[in-house]
């Protein structure tokens, strides 16, 4: 099995966290998110531990609220004493709705509205992590208004290559976040910080990619951030507090992609980074991560009913499941790829290959290609592991299909984080009563 979590049971059941999916299919309906609780806050405690560990006092994960922002893993984020990092206004209306301490907030995205930057300084959103001078500009306008002083950090490209997909690679010079360092950009952007009197400016962020495995882009990034805070200290006299190194852990999808140890990566890439400040003379810096998918990602499936299986002759045999590109648009997106079985037969050898369609009338809309399984059945319960991070976060109402639950799974039993939505809740803003 892919994860340490998943097992089998005596009837051939896919168990996760030791609890049937079938038979939590049954209970709760497809299709159907599962997560295991345990599994997210033990990822969030690693991250803690390792990050003060490693990196030294006032370091701390921000879990990126974009790879699944629900109210219920925003709570756990809270309980453990971590930061959230949010990408738009709706992100922080779920945090404030948890009461979340805004000190441990950052509010990133490369797009922020002035309605966006008023009602989170209004808040009091602990750091802004500013994209651009127009927004920096904005940010300190409605700080000047509200009588604040608002800590920024500010974003910076490496000019890194992460090494992984084109779609997910954000830290490349000509990429649409941030300013780069190597065109003198971001020392312009610093210098305008510097200038500002209502925004505090207290260090640097990047983030070069996601579903990162290789080590070495993430020690060249933090290279290049202690040579861009040196050069800051040297030209401008400004030493930086915080350097924010991004998210971007990769999890395995399917066997062949490794298992990242957090705990050790996060130790070399410390090391890495801490002999490159002092190289340069810096003293200890605090440092943020803003892990997203390697905190919720291989924490989820998700089980779909199939309904229709369908062979042309020669060519392809088709599965077609009661949910789809709605619910998990990375295959459309990006030819994502998983792994998959029949949660009803796990134990089965899989020796037949198919190609999932989803149920919208989009040729597109497909969760793979080429999947084996056992020679599948209408009824069958298809499961597609790590769909923790980007699934419902990303889900649509395309074809006017509501979205499904998530149900959590903690200590043996299961409890519902998000309910199933009905036909009205998903029409609600159509209605003129609601
Ligand atoms: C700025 C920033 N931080 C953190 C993340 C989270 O990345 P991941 O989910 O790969 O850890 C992203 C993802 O797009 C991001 O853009």
């Amino acid at each position: 099995m892919l994860y340490d979590n998943l097992t089998i049971n005596e009837k051939g059941h896919l168990c996760m966290a030791g609890m049937d999916t079938a038979e939590l299919a049954r209970q709760y309906g497809t299709p159907l998110y599962l997560m295991d609780e345990e599994r997210i806050t033990g990822r969030m405690r690693t991250y803690k531990s390792a990050m003060s560990g490693y990196f030294g006092a006032g370091s701390l994960p921000f879990y990126a609220s974009k790879a699944l922002c629900c109210r219920r893993i925003l709570e756990l984020a809270k309980a453990e004493g971590i930061g959230v990092d949010v990408v738009s206004a709706g992100e922080l209306y779920a945090a404030e709705s948890v009461d979340f301490p805004m000190d441990r907030i950052c509010f990133h995205g490369s797009c922020k509205t002035k309605a966006e930057i008023d009602y989170a300084v209004r808040l009091g959103v602990g750091f802004f992590i500013c994209d651009n001078a127009e927004e920096l500009r904005r940010i300190d306008a409605a700080a000047a208004k509200c009588g604040v002083r608002q800590s920024v950090l500010l974003r910076v490209t490496p000019a890194i290559d992460p090494h992984t997909f084109a779609a997910v690679a954000t830290g490349l010079i000509d990429s649409k976040f941030g300013l780069p360092i190597p065109t003198g950009q971001a020392r312009e952007f610093t210098r305008l910080a510097l200038s500002l009197k209502s925004v505090v400016l207290r260090g640097f962020h990047c983030h070069i990619g996601s579903q990162i495995f290789d080590k070495q882009p993430l020690c060249d990034a933090a290279t290049v951030m202690a040579g861009f805070a040196a050069d800051m200290r040297d030209e401008l006299g400004y030493s930086a507090e915080i350097i924010d190194l991004g998210g971007g852990f990769g999890v395995p999808y399917v066997e062949s992609e490794p298992e990242i140890d957090i705990d050790d990566t996060i130790r070399l890439v410390a090391e890495h980074y801490k002999a490159e400040m002092s190289r340069r003379g810096f003293g200890e810096t605090a440092v943020f991560m803003e892990p997203g998918r390697s905190i919720v990602g291989d924490s989820g499936l998700t089980l779909y009913e199939i309904q229709d299986v369908k062979t042309i002759p020669g060519l392809k045999n088709y599965v077609a499941i009661d949910g789809g590109m709605t619910d998990d648009p990375r295959y459309a997106l990006y030819q994502s790829r998983y792994t998959m079985l029949l949660a009803n037969r796990a134990g089965e050898r899989a020796d037949t290959l198919y190609t999932v369609g989803g149920r919208c009338c989009e040729s597109g809309d497909m969760l793979g290609e080429d999947i084996s399984l056992p020679e599948a059945r209408v009824g069958d319960l298809l499961c597609v592991l790590t769909t923790g991070a980007y699934n419902y976060s990303m889900a649509s109402h395309y074809n006017c299909v509501p979205r499904p639950p998530i149900v959590m799974l903690r200590d043996g039993k299961s409890y519902t984080a998000v309910r199933r939505e009905s036909f009205r809740e998903m029409l609600a803003c159509q209605f003129d009563d609601t």
